[in-house]
This record gives C-alpha cells, sequence and structure tokens, in this order.
C-alpha cells in the first residue's frame, strides 16, 4: 500500500499567522499521519509566501476554496472573514472534517454542530490560550449555577479599544486593577471583540452562555493577558488560571492558543484523545 495515500489531506484555509504555523508543525509534529495538501488564501501573496516554508515538492497552493475542498479531507479554518459560517458550512456540505479557529463568528453556533452531527463529519473546537474546557464539558452534563470569565490585560491592549473610548476611562490615570466591563457574554463580545474567541469556546462548551459573565481589568501591574474561569454547579467547583505569551510571529494571537490548535490535530490525527 501507498503510505502516502493513507495520510489524512489538510487544506489549510487562511495562510497568516495561525493558519501558517499549523501548516508547519503538521510536517514537524504528524508527519506519520498527515500532509497538507492544499493551500488557499484569498490573498495569493499569503499563501506563496507560506508555501516557501513548506517541503512539499509538487504545487500545493489552490487558486479557490472550491479546488482546496477537492483536494483535502481536513480543513484548517484560520480566515478573518466576515463570511466564516458559509465557508464552514460548505465543508460541512462537502463531507469534509474542519478544526474551526474562528470559534468567535460561532457564539450562537448550536445549528453548525448539529449540522456537522448530520453530515458525519468531525468538527473540532480547540480550548485555546484557556485551561478547564475539559472540566467545563463534564460539568455541563449536570446543572453549572455560575460561570465567569476574568481576563485580564495590561493597559497598552486596550489602547485602541472603542468601548473604553466611548466610556471616556483615562488608562493613564489607572494605578491599581480597575474593571473595565463586567456584564453578559453578548454585551462583551461586542464591546471586547479581541475576547470572542475565549468567551465563545466557554460558552459552547458549557451550554450556559446565557449565566455566563464576563469581567475584563486591567492594571499597570499586568504585564501578561490572562484568563481565569470560576464555575460552580453540581460537581463542585473549578477555578483556572492562564498567563499567556504571545505567538512569536503574531502578538495578537496567545501562544498556547496555537499550541492548543496543533495537539487538536495531532489528537485526531493519532486517534488518542486524553482528557475529556
Ligand atoms: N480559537 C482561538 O483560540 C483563536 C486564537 C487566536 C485567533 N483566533 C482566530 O483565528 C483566525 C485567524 O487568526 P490569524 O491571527 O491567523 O489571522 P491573520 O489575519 O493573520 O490571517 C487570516 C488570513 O485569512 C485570510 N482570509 C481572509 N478572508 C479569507 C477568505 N474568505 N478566504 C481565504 N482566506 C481568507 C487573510 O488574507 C489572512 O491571510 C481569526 O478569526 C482569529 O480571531 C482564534
Amino acid at each position: 500500500m501507498n503510505r502516502i495515500k493513507s495520510k489524512i489531506r489538510v487544506g489549510i484555509l487562511g495562510c497568516g499567522a495561525i493558519g501558517s504555523r499549523i501548516a508547519r508543525s503538521i510536517k514537524s509534529e504528524c508527519d506519520e499521519q498527515a500532509w497538507v495538501t492544499g493551500l488557499f488564501d484569498i490573498n495569493p501573496a499569503k499563501s506563496e509566501r507560506l508555501a516557501k516554508f513548506l517541503p512539499y515538492s509538487k504545487n500545493i497552493i489552490r487558486n479557490s476554496y472550491q479546488e482546496l475542498l477537492a483536494v483535502s479531507d481536513l480543513i484548517v479554518e484560520a480566515v478573518n472573514a466576515p463570511d466564516t459560517h458559509v465557508l464552514v458550512r460548505q465543508a460541512l456540505l462537502s463531507n469534509k472534517d474542519i478544526l474551526i479557529m474562528s470559534v468567535g463568528k460561532f457564539i450562537d453556533g448550536e445549528s453548525i454542530l448539529r449540522l456537522a452531527q448530520k453530515r458525519g463529519v468531525r468538527l473540532l473546537i480547540p480550548s485555546g490560550a484557556i485551561a478547564g474546557i475539559d472540566a467545563i464539558k463534564a460539568a455541563a452534563l449536570g446543572k453549572i449555577t455560575q460561570i465567569t470569565l476574568t481576563t485580564r490585560k495590561p493597559i497598552y491592549g486596550f489602547a485602541d479599544n472603542a468601548y473604553v473610548q466611548a466610556k471616556r476611562i483615562n488608562l493613564s490615570h489607572i494605578k491599581k486593577e480597575t474593571i473595565l466591563f463586567d456584564g453578559k457574554v453578548r454585551e462583551a463580545v461586542k464591546c471586547f471583540p479581541q475576547n470572542i474567541n475565549v468567551a465563545a469556546t466557554i460558552a459552547l462548551a458549557s451550554g450556559a452562555k446565557d449565566r455566563l459573565r464576563i469581567r475584563i481589568s486591567t492594571s499597570p501591574e499586568f504585564k501578561v493577558n490572562s484568563h481565569e474561569i470560576e464555575v460552580i454547579g453540581e460537581f463542585g467547583r473549578l477555578l483556572t488560571k492562564t498567563e499567556n505569551v504571545v505567538c512569536p510571529d503574531n502578538p495578537k494571537t496567545s501562544y498556547l492558543a496555537v499550541l492548543s490548535a496543533i495537539q487538536t490535530l495531532k489528537q485526531f490525527f493519532q486517534g488518542v484523545k486524553l482528557g475529556t
């Protein structure tokens, strides 16, 4: 049997910071089980740049999403597109497995989960830059009474934030930890769109979107972005915290979010899933 043919064919949709990292890691981490058979980005310079870093001898740049779907068993979605829903639906309707990075676009994504189940395809959503999704999923089988995400960021992380500007919060006057926002998840993702992926992942895992409270704070003492999750329910109480460094090639993204995506793929390819 030709071993190459039995490998899972991966198509990279979006060759920016995250798509590029994942594509390169498939070679270094998952070479036995998978290979990248296609790259597609609406900006061709991005896919051309990424192709130079990949070791495949054939040209794997695809000229359209349809072409990418045709050569892939699994799509890695890493786009920042307004129509991400449409792209993900297209993959599911083409019976392709898919890893979704733009989970924030699916905060009300139950219909996408149902579609994946109906089509019998695998939909992968990594934990990202937070800890505890394994336990939250288990806890969600019982009653969750309280669930809070507290995100702490350095002051410079809010310099361009429209909500902070509209509220006339003077960041230079802040001397100790100050809560900038405390409210429901729906309002939080509108005011702090950078937080949307983390909030949506917790919302989907817990099934408790309406109870999810988001607190966002800053302080001159905060040097890195951190996410603290507290859940109380029938199972007891959970408290987790991550303090994240940024990804070396993208200061907008936590390094742990990228590592989490690569580990999710690795487990999927190897068929061994550790944790809930
Ligand atoms: N789940 C998580 O933990 C997590 C963490 C960080 C970022 N993200 C999300 O991952 C996504 C990618 O992030 P990034 O930092 O790599 O962004 P990026 O801007 O570096 O790259 C996105 C790429 O998508 C391309 N693109 C846009 N629309 C497209 C389309 N319709 N078809 C093909 N390509 C298209 C762009 O040209 C760009 O190259 C974003 O939605 C981001 O919010 C998720």
